[in-house]
């Protein structure tokens, strides 16, 4: 079944077209990622979804419940996370997640009983008790996530949950997220960190101006793109361009002190490199080949955004 369901979304914000026809299928208990670079339409799908702009055409139901037509029933499923999370800096850590807990009805002990796990969870404990207003950045994206997930949702929306968090903080909404996702809830988050979609989620879609121009597995969308790989070479002494002469060589690329060698066989590429250091006294410092990554297939979706 699909938790999430957007059909044919469309949004512009005078002559600027922000979101162009977009329809998303999340399923139950899965971790979707909305991928793409800045400007692409993210937030502003996101924003239809869980009904803060209301679409120029296009329907969003969240648990087969219209948020248009029913916001707060469609809103009591959800836990959201917007792209500016909204915490209360004149209440402490824990008299936020104590008050969004009574917003949703939970009952006192409950509250009391959520509050304290979830603290501890995302290492706030210590601090519970201090005004929201003194924390970082990354404290605040914490306490925004304790009291989007108080009332433990079956549906948790996340608009760029980790950029700019400190290292920590970082792993600790990461891990939160998981947990989240390993106790029932369905995740949709945006990111356009590539490694993070490739690691967290289970299926992605990658938007670029508006549109959807991929939507899989990270695994099926590398593949999609696995044509060209490379060997990844750094010698000790400085080499120039034109010692890489083999016939299969497609494209030779320059990234700091390592060269990257394109060729269809990945086998003869290194033989060829093996051979030509031997032969031109050349020591290897470092060799690799390329895995087709998700990256690649994102430049190449995203080319000219
Ligand atoms: N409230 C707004 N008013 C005018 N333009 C907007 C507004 N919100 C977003 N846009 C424009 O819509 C496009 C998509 O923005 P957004 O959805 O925020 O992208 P993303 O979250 O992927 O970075 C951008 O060109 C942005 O400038
Ligand atoms: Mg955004």
């Amino acid at each position: 079944m699909d938790v999430i369901e957007a059909h044919n979304l469309h949004k512009s914000f005078g002559p600027v077209v922000a979101v162009d026809g977009v329809s998303i299928a999340v399923e139950k208990g899965g971790i979707f990622g909305f991928l793409g670079p800045n400007g692409a339409g993210k937030t502003t799908t996101i924003r239809m979804l869980t009904g803060v702009l209301t679409p120029d055409e296009g329907t969003a139901l969240i648990g087969g419940i219209d948020i248009h037509k029913n916001p707060l029933g469609a809103k009591m499923k959800m836990g959201i996370i917007p792209e500016n999370g909204t915490v209360y800096s004149d209440l402490t850590a824990e008299q936020n997640i104590l008050w969004t807990a009574k917003f949703y009805g939970l009952d006192k002990s409950l509250r009391e009983q959520r509050a304290f796990e979830i603290l501890a969870r995302l290492g706030l404990t210590g601090r519970r008790h201090d005004l929201v207003r003194t924390f970082s950045k990354g404290m605040r994206q914490r306490i925004s996530i304790a009291c989007a997930i108080v009332h433990s949702p079956p549906v948790l929306v996340l608009d760029e949950p980790t950029t700019g968090l400190d290292v920590y903080s970082r792993r600790l909404v990461i891990d939160t997220i998981r947990h989240m996702n390993e106790e029932g809830s369905t995740i949709l988050l945006t990111t356009h960190n590539i490694e993070e979609a490739n690691a967290l989620c289970s299926s992605i879609c990658i938007i670029n101006k508006g549109k959807i121009v991929a939507t899989g597995s990270p695994e099926k969308l590398k593949k999609t793109f696995d044509t060209s790989r490379y060997v990844e070479i750094s010698f000790e002494q400085p080499v120039k361009r034109d010692v890489f002469t083999s016939q299969g060589i497609i494209r030779v690329e320059n990234h700091g002190d390592k060269w990257r060698i394109f060729m269809d066989d990945p086998d003869l590429a290194v033989k060829y490199l093996a051979a030509l250091a031997e032969q031109d006294h050349l020591k290897i410092v470092s060799i690799a080949t390329s895995n087709p990554s998700l990256e690649e297939a994102f430049v190449q979706l995203t080319a000219g955004a």
